[in-house]
């Protein structure tokens, strides 16, 4: 959450402001860029994103800005980022959290300095001015800073001289260097372009000047980032680009996974993840126990109270690999093997596993996962060796080549209060990941449920035109079936996600008769279109959606 970014070299003002956009999809309640100007620091920022800020990119040749999704202080002019110190000679950017901040507030206004924020942040910059007057080298004032916070945070101070001060505890950072220019950045996308790039390990130090820099601690270099541009091309938005690239997304993980060697798994395992992620371990733990493992999925923020035995393997599946909740578990030290699945080469996640396996979806900016979704379930369904996977790009691409009745179907929903998304056995992974969807872009209720299990509770507050959504497939055809006239004979609209029609008054959305276990790949597609369009057609920005960021970094 939150994003950083900074450039020490020519047009380094439009370089920020354009890495700003680039990075919205990580928060966007605010932000801001500290620029150098005829040698003092000044700064844009504000509630909204950087074009209602900036106007035109300052000239500077030392700049650094901020993205923010609020975490401490509410969404305001003053809270948003870059903070100034009381010289006005210095300015911060942060991610993550300080815990110890209003101890530190309280001592720092006793000894006269002057907040403008309520942030945790502005700590910070304070303390760096403080170790400077003292005299002491801005690393060794960078030194000083970092000793007396606690808690996780990835930070950039830019000094009026045009030099920048970065560290990293527990959230993502990276640098890069192209010629004589260096950057940083809370995130690989956009530094795409730069032949060098490197992540900061948690504790180390950096501090970049004109024509150089020196690094306490370490670094590690950055390969395999998809070098492919970002841009919208012909879609409206992101969210829409990415679910139409789902049948590339899927070849190129399969090509991928043809040239590497399947991870090792075996005694108990467990599958670990967040949102969308989740959804994925579900499937996961569904194919491996079908496969005749002790596999058993978990939300990430939950495991901590898990306390049955420890696993074997730990399979980590995360698009951003910076997900904190599931980070913390691997800090934590888990016993057993880490089998990390990732979307972002070069994430957090990687320095916990013993083998990491990607999804090639190439970088997703919508903030709903769509294509790394797809993939992670193709990656799991590789893990657990099963067949047939090559049908997958094919197969999504027919159902993306008739769009017109999710496009109709999505009208209804539009203006519906609330949904259910219902499925039996594997099917219910798709219902789940369907409400999420659903929820998350459109802001209308969605609720997903075993479908056999609706009758025991959910199915009074069926009434008229109720939508409900099933997803099927040939195993559960006459389950299902009786739920949906059950439904039916309540009121509910009814609408099945299935190769057949569940029955002639079905409402019926085909997708390709490819083998079940790997339904779920496919069938989730219509519903990642019908949830697109019901945000779009509610006037809702799906690549935005309010209160949420895409790489969740805190607790
Ligand atoms: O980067 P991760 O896969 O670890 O993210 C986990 C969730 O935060 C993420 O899937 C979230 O639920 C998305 N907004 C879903 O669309």
């Amino acid at each position: 959450m939150c994003g950083i970014i900074g450039k020490i070299g020519p047009d380094a003002g439009r370089f920020v402001v354009e890495g700003l956009k680039a990075l919205e999809y990580r928060g966007y309640d605010s932000s801001g860029i500290a620029f150098v100007d005829s040698g003092s620091v000044k700064i844009l920022k504000g509630v909204g994103t950087i074009d209602k800020i900036v106007r035109e990119p300052p000239l500077t040749d030392a700049a650094i800005g901020h993205t923010r999704w609020a975490t401490h202080g509410g969404v305001t002019d003053f809270n948003a980022h870059p903070h100034s110190d009381c010289t006005g000679k210095y300015a911060v950017a942060h991610n993550g959290i300080i815990e110890n901040y209003a101890d530190l507030k309280s001592e720092l206004m006793n000894a006269g300095h002057r907040f403008r924020s309520e942030t945790d942040s502005e700590v910070i910059v304070h303390l760096f001015e403080d170790a400077v007057r003292r005299g002491v080298s801005y690393m060794d004032a960078l030194t000083y800073t970092v000793s007396k916070i606690r808690g996780q945070y990835a930070l950039a101070i830019l000094t009026a001289d045009g030099h920048i001060l970065a560290a990293r505890n527990g959230a993502p950072f990276l640098f890069a260097k192209d010629g004589d220019a260096l950057y940083v950045s809370s995130d690989p996308v956009p530094l795409l372009f730069a032949p060098d790039v490197y992540r900061l390990v948690d504790g180390s130090l950096l501090h970049l000047y004109p024509g150089g820099y020196e690094l306490r601690g370490s670094a590690r270099r950055v390969t395999g980032i998809s070098a492919r541009r970002v841009d919208l091309g012909k879609y409206r938005h992101y969210m829409e680009k990415e679910i139409f690239e789902q049948p590339r997304a899927l070849a190129e993980t399969l090509r991928y996974l043809q040239t590497l060697q399947r991870p090792e798994i075996s005694g108990r395992v467990h599958l670990v993840a967040a949102g969308t992620s989740y959804h994925a371990a579900l499937y996961g733990e569904y194919l491996l126990r079908m496969q005749g493992f002790d596999a058993r999925a978990f939300i990430a923020s939950e495991y901590l109270y898990w306390r049955g035995q420890e696993p074997d393997v730990l399979i980590a599946i995360s698009q951003s690999g910076e997900t904190e909740d599931l980070l913390s578990i691997l800090r934590n030290g888990v016993s057993s093997e880490v089998v990390a699945i990732t979307n972002t080469p070069g994430s957090t996640i990687e320095e916990y596993a013993r083998d990491v396996v990607y999804t090639r979806a190439g970088p997703e900016v919508g903030v709903a996962a769509t294509k790394t979704y797809t993939t992670q379930l193709t990656v799991l369904a590789w893990l657990a060796g099963i067949e047939g996977l090559d049908q997958l790009p094919e197969a999504v691409s027919q159902v993306l080549k008739n769009t017109s009745l999710i496009e109709d179907l999505s009208k209804r929903v539009a203006s519906a209060r609330s949904v259910y998304f219902l499925g039996r056995g594997l099917h219910l992974v798709t219902a789940k990941e369907g409400a999420l969807k659903l929820k998350e872009i459109s802001y209308i209720h969605a609720e997903a449920y075993p479908a056999g299990e609706s009758k025991h509770g959910p199915i009074s507050l069926i009434e008229d035109g109720f939508p409900v959504f099933f997803s099927v497939g040939p195993s559960v055809y006459t389950e299902t079936a009786s739920n949906v006239e059950e439904m039916r004979a309540r009121g509910a609209w009814t609408v099945s996600v299935s190769p057949n029609p569940l029955g002639p008054e079905d409402v019926h959305i085909a997708v390709p008769s490819i083998p079940e276990v790997l339904l779920p790949v496919v069938e989730i597609v219509p519903l990642q279109l019908l949830a697109y369009n019901a945000a779009v057609l509610r006037g809702n920005n799906p690549d935005r959606p309010r209160n949420l960021a895409k790489s969740v970094t805190v607790k």
